[in-house]
């Protein structure tokens, strides 16, 4: 019999920077998907990549000091290295730099340029580089990035453009007769009313503003722009458009495209259309799900609150993370990630619901039965409720699973776990350890326990690759009392195996400790990142001069002869001062709040000797004082002694 596909995609990432804890999210909910099914005996293709083209990984390689493709390939790297370390199971990888994407996208361009669906024009209109994005001027928010709310950019230039509005009806009636193909429901609603029905406009796809995308071959001046180099991953990554495209074949429709809200409207409206004019199926369904945000802002790096998941993942371990991003955030919404949100749930689920009944099982077959799974034996009706239970949440949690529902499906399984640590509680297996009669009792006990923890490992497989082998170890099932399947069945576990003592899986977390320490990292990194970001900034906003401007000042030593205070100012002081020519002269500054006169007299400065004069609470000024910002916005003067009134300064 033909298996049958499942074909599942994350979005390309940018390797602009190392990715977050956000991104992580929605590779591990993939993953969660591409394994599930996978179980359920589907042949599965996961695609994820990076998305590798645009202004901003150009502007990003030139400020490091590299080419555009080193610079990709390392941050490339390092991703992979994340998925590895998370275990995200992709079936492929596609680069957007990758030759044979480059080829397809070309050979797409060229026949959507000649089929009269692109066509050349003028694009004017306000660029944000650090989106990447253009935006008409009734789009913009007070003359800023309707986004990122970033300064823009007026751009005119001369471009291709895809005929978006073409498409019009078609993506409605899209809309209109599958409900399904775009989920949540209120992401549907947003797109048909904001933007389906106001009319699409034509869509701007070329650029000839940068140089780093793939070349428009039949007017290289053009690189494409975004869209069609990136939707397109999905197709090419299977080879289409190329001289072997059996994957594309065998997996296209791709079954889901999970992505972030924030790009529900490229999938579902752009892609489709793209595809229409391709003449292709549409993909079955695009799911977007919403954001972790911390402090009630999107993670940024910029802002320096990103959660870097390799940090997370070496101190609490990769399956305690993928549960916590599954199981804390419900599908569609958007998720606040704290680490106090992170170390409860480790703390109550995993360490004392999961982690506490298989340890707690475990010890109890060595003590009672040397280690060896007695015969099953059911007996009292509180049996029958534990097994009712466990047979019947595989059913449960696949309602939930084919939406995406992690959180739920997941809460459904810890009923089961709490359920069997109640059984605990419930049969009390130390009194029954007492009463030689009640060995058979006791032993039906122990199977029920152990073949309910087989379930539990069983349907965690998904969500935590590495802990269901991990307890599988200590509870030895046969291979196939572990396929997905087996988890609706009762009985499995065969009387005699033989278990092992194991390490503890999730060990507690002292909250306390561990917070102080999380908190102290983040905000080294906050502080880091902020002193960068301000450096930038700094570095952007310095107005050069030329030398011969610079040698319109003129400085010169002054040596203070006498000092006090300005009646009517709280900041100044009146200096009077020896500047060489032999008429006093008379300079206000506002150092009064670090220096009392007698700090002053006698001690020689530097002054600005041709500044214009001004009366400052009515003294005239003839000049500044130069001073260095010292601690806490102090003013330190920079004191001058041992040099001759009248020198001057170069
Ligand atoms: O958008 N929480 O790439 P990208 C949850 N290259 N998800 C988040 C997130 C957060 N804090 N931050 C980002 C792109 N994401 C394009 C895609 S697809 C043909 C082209 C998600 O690296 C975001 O929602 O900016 C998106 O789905 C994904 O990470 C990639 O974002
Ligand atoms: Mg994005």
């Amino acid at each position: 019999m033909e298996q049958n596909k499942f074909y599942i995609t994350t979005p390309i990432y940018y390797p602009s920077d190392k990715l977050h804890i956000g991104h992580a999210y929605c590779s591990v909910m993939t993953d969660a998907m591409a394994r599930y099914k996978r179980m359920q005996g589907y042949d599965v293709m996961f695609l994820t990549g990076t998305d590798e083209h645009g202004q901003k990984i150009e502007e990003k390689a030139k400020a490091a000091g590299v080419t555009p493709q080193q610079y990709v390939d390392q941050v490339v790297a390092g991703i992979k290295d994340l998925w590895k370390l998370m275990n995200v199971s992709y079936d492929k990888f596609i680069r957007t730099t990758d030759d044979y994407h480059v080829r397809a996208v070309q050979k797409i361009f060229t026949q959507l340029y000649e089929q009269g669906d692109i066509y050349k024009g003028h694009y004017e209109g306000w660029y944000c580089t650090p989106c990447e994005s253009f935006w008409t001027e009734t789009q913009l928010v007070d003359g800023k990035c309707p986004d990122c709310g970033r300064e823009v950019q007026k751009t005119k230039e001369e471009a291709y453009f895809f005929r978006l509005s073409k498409y019009q009806d078609r993506i409605l009636k899209l809309f209109e007769e599958h409900p399904e193909f775009l989920e949540p429901e209120s992401r549907r609603n947003e797109m048909i009313n904001n933007f389906i029905k106001p009319g699409l406009e034509d869509l701007c796809v070329s650029r000839t503003s940068f140089k780093w995308g793939i070349p428009v071959t039949f007017d290289p001046d053009h690189v494409v722009y975004v869209w069609i180099d990136a939707l397109t991953n999905y197709i090419t990554a299977l080879g289409y458009g190329s001289e072997d495209d059996a994957l594309y074949r065998k997996y296209w429709p791709a079954d889901i495209h999970l992505v972030g809200k924030e790009i529900v409207r490229f999938h579902t409206i752009i892609w489709p259309a793209l595809l229409m004019a391709l003449d292709i199926p549409l993909p079955h369904k695009v799911l977007g799900h919403g954001w972790l945000v911390l402090d009630g802002g999107k993670m940024s790096k910029s802002k320096g609150n990103v959660v870097d998941p390799v940090v997370l993942c070496d101190r609490y371990g990769v399956d305690a993370i993928r549960y916590f991003l599954l199981r804390d955030i419900p599908f569609g919404s958007d998720g606040i990630f704290s680490n106090e949100a992170l170390i409860n749930r480790i703390n109550s689920d995993l360490a004392n619901d999961l982690g506490n009944l298989v340890s707690r099982t475990v010890s109890m077959v060595f003590k009672y039965f040397d280690g060896v799974l007695p015969a099953e034996r059911r007996a009292d009706a509180v049996d029958q409720e534990l097994i009712d239970l466990a047979v019947s949440v595989r059913g449960k949690m696949e309602q939930s699973l084919d939406k995406l529902e992690f959180s739920v499906a997941l809460t459904d399984l810890w009923k089961l776990v709490s359920r069997t640590n109640k059984y605990i509680d419930e049969t009390a297996p130390w009194v029954l350890a007492k009463d030689e009669t009640q060995r058979d009792r006791l032993a039906a006990v122990m199977y029920n326990l152990c073949e309910s923890i087989r379930i539990i490992s069983v349907l965690i497989t998904p969500f935590m690759p590495g802990t269901a082998p991990k307890i599988q170890a200590q509870v030895p099932a046969p291979q196939e009392a572990l396929t997905w399947a087996s988890a609706s069945e009762w009985g499995l576990l065969p009387a005699g195996t033989a278990l092992n003592r194991g390490e503890i899986i999730f060990p507690r977390i002292d909250m306390q400790k561990e917070l102080a320490l999380l908190e102290e990292q983040q905000k080294a990194q906050r502080e880091a990142a902020q002193a960068e970001t301000k450096g930038k900034a700094e570095k952007a906003n310095i107005a050069q001069v030329a030398i011969d401007d610079f040698s319109k000042i003129d400085l010169r030593i002054a040596k203070v002869v006498a000092c006090e205070p300005v009646k009517r100012s709280k900041k100044l002081l009146k200096l009077t001062l020896d500047d060489g020519t032999g008429t006093p002269r008379t300079i206000a500054s506002g150092i009064s709040p670090w220096y009392a006169p007698e700090d002053l007299i006698g001690h020689n400065v530097i002054i600005v000797f041709n500044l214009k004069p001004a009366t400052l609470c009515g003294v005239e000024s003839n000049g500044m004082l130069l001073a260095a910002d010292g601690k806490d916005g102090a003013a330190q003067v920079i004191f001058a002694d041992g040099m001759e009134p009248g020198s001057k300064v170069h």
